[in-house]
């Protein structure tokens, strides 16, 4: 009795120590909260550098309360599975390209990849902050992702081993695309044939020949050393390549508001450096690429391009079931209204 007594006793000097350790200590999440963000692309890219920027913006803004850890070139994750870890929570933060969310079931940003429709890096920063880019992000939410910012990289070349001119050289071409609708009906509407393929693959897959051409910006280009392996790009310009930046939302929703308030405050000015960069990394690329002598660079004409756009343009209509024809009469409503035709 005197041992149950004791047992009790000491039960409840344990308890009353309990109490007053929650009533002294400020409940908070274990700290440093991580942050793993993931990525496909070199860390000299835009995107790179964007996230570089956050994380030395929110480590400090946070005085370290928060501890970003930045995972490029597809080191942790490649792009499909990069998706599934955000949502399973095994990463908090990432930036796939548009062209991604399809298969998420997000299709609607699939409107990014119809060719020629936002003829200006002005245009896409009059949609992105506009009444459409937000719809767009609210449409993650179903999927357990808040969508932070829009990021950018630059608009896409092809490149191939035989020159390329006319959208004709293309025929016959097998050409590694994202994993989007839009690009594909792209690919078929140049009579080539759309391999849709990891990011992290593309480099092998050209050198080894089981593909025989890509589309991308000249900064990812260069960044994977793509032009070692390819002989010819030309600058069609054709579709565009940006990002979504997207956060895991049980992980964003749970952080303090202090501390979500000041990585908001960060990502604010990293996007801000990250569009700023994003140009003048693809024209340096675009240089570095023509200084290489690897790749003969084929410049077009005006008069060369409209021929691309004329050949390209059927593929708006064909895809306006998948992504929406209301969104791409906005668009040309939004085109118009920016005096663009
Ligand atoms: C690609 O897969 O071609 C790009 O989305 C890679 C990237 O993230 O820029």
């Amino acid at each position: 009795m005197k041992c149950l007594f004791r047992a009790r006793g000491l039960a409840a000097l344990a308890l009353l120590g309990g109490l007053a350790t929650i009533a002294v200590a400020p409940v908070r999440a274990q700290e440093p909260i991580v942050i793993k963000f993931s990525h496909v692309v070199a860390a000299d890219t835009p995107k790179g550098r964007g996230a570089e920027r956050f994380k030395q913006l929110a480590e400090q803004l946070t005085k370290g309360r928060v501890k970003v850890e930045v995972y490029p070139n597809s080191t942790l994750y490649k792009d499909k599975e990069e998706l599934e870890a955000l949502q399973l929570g095994s990463v908090q933060m990432l930036a796939p390209s548009l062209a991604k969310f399809g298969p998420l079931g997000v299709k609607e940003f699939e409107v990014f990849d119809i060719p020629y429709m936002f003829p200006t890096e002005a245009f896409l920063g009059r949609v992105e902050s506009g009444p459409i880019g937000h719809k767009l992000m609210s449409k993650l939410e179903s999927k357990g992702i808040t969508g932070l910012a829009f990021w950018d990289n630059g608009f896409k070349v092809f490149s191939a081993n035989k020159p390329i001119e006319r959208p004709g050289d293309l025929k016959g071409l097998k050409l590694r695309i994202q994993s989007s609708k839009v690009l594909e009906a792209q690919m078929r509407a140049l009579d080539a044939i759309p391999q849709v393929m990891a990011f992290g693959d593309v480099y092998q897959a050209l050198q080894t020949g089981v593909v025989d051409g890509t589309e991308n910006p000249w900064s990812n280009m260069y960044t994977q050393k793509m032009h070692e392996v390819q002989k010819y790009a030309v600058d069609t310009y054709h579709g565009y390549l940006g990002y979504a930046v997207i956060v895991n939302t049980k992980f964003w929703s749970g952080l303090a508001p202090d501390i979500r308030a000041a990585l908001e405050s960060a990502m604010k000015d990293a996007t801000a450096f990250e569009h700023e960069i994003a140009r003048k990394d693809n024209e340096d690329a675009m240089a570095a690429i023509d200084k290489s002598g690897r790749t003969k660079i084929i410049h077009l004409s005006p008069e060369q391009r409209a021929v691309w756009v004329k050949a390209l343009l059927p593929v708006r209509s064909e895809v306006a079931g998948r992504v929406g024809s209301d969104v791409i009469e906005e668009l040309v409503k939004e085109q118009a209204a920016a005096g663009l035709h």
